[in-house]
């Protein structure tokens, strides 16, 4: 079995930022509250009332919000990695709002990248980058070359903008990596994946209607699951909370990433954090903070990186990572 490695890493936000101070032209708020109770400070949004252009018209088969965000993600972690497209055996495109109910949305991004192996989507919510580097790591460990993983989303367009307690969360943005095989064991140390399909009615969109959220419940089901998982990642990796040079966690609210982080005696100056920039942005989430915090020169080769996502379903994951890097 080979082992993988992150080759590149590229992301893509839409140019619209909104503050908080914006939102209360929708609904009755403050920055002052949104800022103490999430640390959300703006997002980039593409849909809804506050975006600035429409969304363009439908165009079956054609790419819309998620899609090009995906493609320019994609575009970017090929280049960094030096990969063109027709190497990528598959593309996993993990995605909550996909542009269209069918086909998946990988297959319209696969066309416009060049992308000549296999496409699917990836739905497991805000866990979703962390579930795709898991199957991408078994996918390299069976013989593919590089697998392209991007986490693409247009939450703004299913948020329901009349309800003040979950509307404010939600952003749109992009992050992709191309991940690849190399000999011997490889970055992918230890990993943990779950479900309870039992909690689905905390957190769900049904078709053609806006995102429906128990607040308090999900941060409480959240912390557990999240330190559980996290745990079972490290004790599989053999290693200890203390030797992880930085915690990527799912960017959902910063109360409960930095409770997540105490809880597993992570120091919160080792945590990367975009959430005040681009809120919650799901699948993107994980791959916009681990982007960010390497282009902010915060990994070395050889650092190990905690990723721990958890979402709608309700979902978690977990990932034990070496960090190479690149040239
Ligand atoms: N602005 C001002 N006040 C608001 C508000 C807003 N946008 N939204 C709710 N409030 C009010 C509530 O009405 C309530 O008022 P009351 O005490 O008079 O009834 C008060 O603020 C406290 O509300 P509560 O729901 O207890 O707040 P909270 O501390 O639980 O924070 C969340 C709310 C949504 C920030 C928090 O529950 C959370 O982050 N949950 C997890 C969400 C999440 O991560 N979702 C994605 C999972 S992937």
């Amino acid at each position: 079995m080979n082992g993988c490695t992150i080759t590149g890493m590229g992301t893509a936000l839409p140019d619209r930022v909104v503050r908080n101070e914006e939102l209360t032209a929708l609904f009755d708020t403050s920055d002052q509250w949104i800022r103490e109770r999430s640390g959300i400070v703006t997002r980039r949004v593409a849909a809804g009332p506050l975006a600035t252009e429409p969304l363009p018209p439908h165009v079956p088969g054609g790419l819309g919000t998620t899609g090009r965000l995906a493609v320019e993600a994609g575009r970017r972690a090929l280049s960094a990695a030096g990969v063109t497209p027709d190497r990528i055996d598959l593309l996993i495109l993990c995605t909550t709002s996909p542009d269209q109910q069918v086909p998946a949305n990988s297959a319209a991004v696969s066309a416009a990248l060049g992308v000549r192996g296999g496409a699917m989507d990836l739905n497991a919510a805000c866990a979703g980058f962390t579930y795709g580097l898991v199957t991408a790591g078994g996918l390299l460990g069976a013989g593919a070359r590089h697998v392209l993983l991007i986490g693409a989303e247009t939450l703004t367009r299913i948020t329901d903008w009349s309800d003040r307690s979950s509307a404010f969360l939600f952003g749109d943005g992009a992050g992709a990596a191309v991940v690849s095989s190399v000999p011997g064991e490889g970055c992918l140390l230890g990993w943990d994946l779950g479900v309870d399909g039992s909690l689905v009615d905390l957190l769900y969109t049904d078709h053609g209607a806006g995102m429906v959220m128990k607040g308090q419940e999900v941060f409480r089901r959240a912390v557990r699951v999240t330190v559980d998982s996290a745990v079972a990642s490290l004790e599989r990796a053999k290693v200890t909370a203390d030797q992880i040079a930085l915690f990527v966690p799912h960017q959902a609210n910063i109360r409960i990433m930095e409770t997540v982080a105490t809880k597993l005696g992570i120091p919160t100056d080792r945590m990367a954090s975009v959430i005040a920039e681009t809120g919650n942005t799901s699948s993107a989430s994980i791959p916009l903070a681990l982007a960010g915090a390497v282009a902010a020169g915060r990994l070395s080769d050889g650092d190990l990186v905690l990723l721990a996502g958890f979402g709608a379903g309700m979902t978690w994951a977990s990932v034990v990572w070496r960090w190479q890097a690149t040239d």
